[in-house]
């Protein structure tokens, strides 16, 4: 069992994605399987983000055992207003200071929804909580 946690500075691109780049670290040091690394870290990624550029800031809290990460992204506002409108791909309040660096394509929320196992997402004007899981010792699927 591993559990950290990480702070989350909104506006700030200078830390922007350090969290994820720790998990990276910590998964890649335990020689988890690459594609779930990468699935996980760019979810992390995109979730992190988001928390930098559309909240007031938060943290993130990052939990391992032996059958899955859970990574729980919390912020303290505004919230989104529609999460069933920001799901939708291409939709986005980026600013253009956001696109400038990068960002606001909309497609964030809907990438980490392909990657994670599973993803809830709730929000209110005090805040933003996802959590994402991710298992570790896939299922094999067998197709008929
Ligand atoms: N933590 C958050 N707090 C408030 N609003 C958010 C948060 N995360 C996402 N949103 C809202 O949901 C919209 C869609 O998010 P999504 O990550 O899909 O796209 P984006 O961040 O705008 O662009 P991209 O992720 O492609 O760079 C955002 O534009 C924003 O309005
Ligand atoms: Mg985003």
């Amino acid at each position: 069992m591993v559990t950290k946690e990480y702070q989350i500075i909104a506006h700030n691109m200078d830390f922007a994605g350090r969290a994820s780049s720790d998990v990276k670290r910590t998964l890649k040091a335990l020689s988890m399987d690459n594609y779930l690394i990468k699935r996980i870290c760019s979810a992390s990624f995109e979730a992190e983000i988001n928390v930098v550029i559309h909240s007031v800031g938060g943290y993130v809290q990052f939990n391992l055992d032996n059958e899955k990460v859970v990574l729980d992204f919390y912020d303290d506002g505004p919230g989104i207003f529609d999460i069933e409108l920001a799901m939708q791909e291409g939709y986005s309040t980026a600013s253009e200071l956001d696109h400038a660096n990068g960002f606001g394509a909309g497609m964030g929320l809907s990438n980490i929804k392909r990657s994670a196992d599973i993803m809830l997402l709730e929000s209110s004007p005090d805040g933003t909580h996802m959590k994402l899981t991710f298992y570790i010792k896939e299922k094999h699927h067998e197709s008929l």
